[in-house]
């Protein structure tokens, strides 16, 4: 693999309405995730992706763009974007900002253009189709639910088409035009210094508009049609096009939010001369320990994930670098999803980011994990803001859940868990703001701050620090991008286990979902009682030292071990 730049990536992702607000509008703004740089820069991160900071009607927060070029007045101003570049750069901190080019929203000049003149230069911006037979152009479903056509006000059988809310109509990717104009801006924003760009939906944007209807996949008739409006033939030219043009000129790391890589695809993707740096390994997202498969089952969900985890990694085959994360602003916390109530321990939380932290790959962290930040369950639905979850609340009591069932499901896996505001300190509103907190902060704040673990060396900040410091060590670091994986003990239920290796370092990961002890076998992990003896260790979540004892290495309840391996074996196979 080349190497780039961005290979020693460990991100942090800032959304930004719920990180810091510094004006007392009970909004987080630009100045805020300044303020904070100094604890992003203890953390270790070098790359900050920032949720959107255009100007939006915030529909869908920041996810709903109304002009690309500038910053909505909530968040600050442009002045301010160039001084959280600048004043990050000076920290070795790069800022990924977030493109969302698969749509736009309904009040950005270019759509309402549009609306006036649907047949004109900004109508061919969107998408807009004749209806039939007195309904949409066919029965395509919204990945917000309900129909993914709205009809366009006071015009008598016109359409426009929209895969998210229909407040976000997607942009036409079949017009060289607004591909131009695309292209331009991002050219623009880069400019000012990013490092690069998350890129919001990407494999949407290529669409297969076959107006068939498709077989229904509910009662309301409508079918999510992702083989049409996902990865579809023709997408990698548009890719392609984008990185030569837009991102290639200034070396920009671009991680794409890209749904259901096929194998075939991995080249094209990431590889090489692929269209992105990276994408965001999905692999684990659909796991949330509450989930009616799961039902409360830790150890049989980890079994999953871990398998999940090592098949992403096959497939890709050191082809390119997967994008490894545990949380973002569109799942629930992680302690929630992966651990049932029963198996929550200052151990297993700590052994949670380790299953993934040093596997091939680059890494990010969201905002709040690295204090171990919780769901927030609501007592009624009201107080959830978020539309698509109050959609998916809708779609639960369709198909037969009662209320307390339906509200059960959502406080379970809702996103807007991941949105409640950064939990600074103990003080009114946990530090985050002066004024009324635009969404209600966790009450567990009191006890669970960030304040309170960095004065105490044994919290979790200090673990996920250690993490990062680890994953990060210079004589580790290529190790850790560049070396081998082999994955170790798979058929052992409850341990995810892995080496990695090349010539300078053999690095020993083992970490544990047994809530009991588990005798290994030194062999069995590959790791002879001489490549112990002189072996550092590099991360452990016990206080007392790993249990080696007569070739055998007994893991303790939800132990995890980073280990370097050392002995005259080291970089042999
Ligand atoms: C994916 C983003 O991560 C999510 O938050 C957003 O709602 C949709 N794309 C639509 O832009
Ligand atoms: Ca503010």
């Amino acid at each position: 693999m080349k190497k780039q730049w961005w290979h020693r990536t460990v991100g942090y992702q800032i959304y930004p309405k719920s990180f810091q607000d510094t004006n007392g509008d009970g909004i987080g703004d630009l100045q805020g995730v300044i303020r904070r740089l100094d604890k992003i820069a203890a953390l270790g991160a070098n790359v900050i992706w920032l949720c959107p900071v255009f100007p939006s009607p915030m529909v869908d927060n920041g996810y709903d763009v109304s002009d690309y070029m500038d910053i909505d007045p909530c968040f600050g101003s442009m002045e301010d974007m160039k001084e959280l570049i600048a004043k990050a750069k000076e920290k070795g901190i790069r800022i990924l900002m977030d493109l969302v080019a698969n749509h736009s929203s309904d009040q950005h000049e270019w759509f309402q253009k549009a609306l006036r003149d649907p047949y004109g230069k900004y109508g061919n911006y969107y998408v807009f189709r004749e209806g039939r037979a007195g309904g949409p152009p066919n029965n395509w479903r919204s990945i917000f639910g309900g129909s993914a056509w709205e009809k366009v006000p006071g015009r008598e059988n016109l359409y426009y088409l929209h895969l998210f809310t229909k407040q976000q109509p997607d942009l036409n990717w079949e017009n060289p035009e607004l591909r131009e104009e695309i292209c331009r801006i991002i050219r623009e924003w880069m400019e000012l210094g990013l490092g690069g760009f998350r890129l919001d939906a990407i494999s949407h944007l290529k669409k297969n508009y076959d107006y068939e209807d498709l077989p229904a996949d509910g009662p309301d008739g409508l079918c999510l049609a992702f083989d049409h409006i996902n990865n579809v033939k023709g997408l990698s030219d548009f890719l392609l096009e984008l990185k030569e043009k837009a991102f290639a000129p200034s070396d920009a790391l671009t991680i794409g939010e890209y749904d259901n890589m096929k194998p075939e695809d991995v080249e094209a993707v990431i590889g090489e001369n692929g269209s992105f740096s990276s994408v965001f390994d999905f692999s684990h997202t659909h796991h949330n320990v509450y989930y009616p498969e799961w039902n409360g089952d830790t150890l049989g969900m980890f079994n999953d994930y871990r398998d999940r985890l090592f098949e992403a990694q096959k497939v890709v085959d050191g082809r390119g670098l997967l994008c490894n994360f545990l949380e973002n602003h569109d799942k629930n916390r992680c302690i929630d999803r992966f651990l049932a109530k029963e198996d929550r321990n200052p151990h297993s939380i700590r052994m949670l980011p380790v299953t993934n932290f040093f596997l091939p790959g680059i890494v990010f962290l969201y905002q709040g994990q690295e204090i171990g930040m919780r769901d927030f369950p609501k007592k009624s639905m009201d107080e959830y803001v978020d539309a698509p979850t109050h959609a998916e609340y809708e779609e639960f009591l369709k198909k037969g859940l009662t209320p307390e069932e339906a509200l059960f499901r959502i406080n379970s896996n809702s996103r807007e868990h991941s949105r409640t505001p950064m939990q600074w300190d103990g003080s009114e509103n946990a530090g985050f703001t002066t004024g009324t907190p635009w969404f209600a902060v966790n009450p567990n704040y009191t006890w669970l701050n960030y304040e309170a673990q960095e004065k105490d060396p044994d919290s979790l900040l200090h673990f996920y620090r250690k993490l990062v410091s680890v994953r990060r060590r210079p004589d580790l670091e290529e190790t850790f991008i560049y070396g081998r994986l082999i994955p170790r003990l798979q058929d052992r239920s409850g341990i995810l286990a892995y080496e990695r290796r090349d010539e300078r370092n053999r690095i020993l990961v083992v970490t544990s979902a047994l809530s009991e002890e588990m005798r290994l076998p030194l062999a069995e992990a590959d790791a002879t009682e001489a490549l112990m003896n002189e072996s550092e260790l590099l991360l452990d979540n016990y206080e007392t030292a790993p249990l080696f004892e007569k070739g055998e290495l007994t893991l303790r309840p939800w132990e995890c071990l980073v280990i370097r391996l050392g002995g005259k074996e080291r970089g042999t196979d």
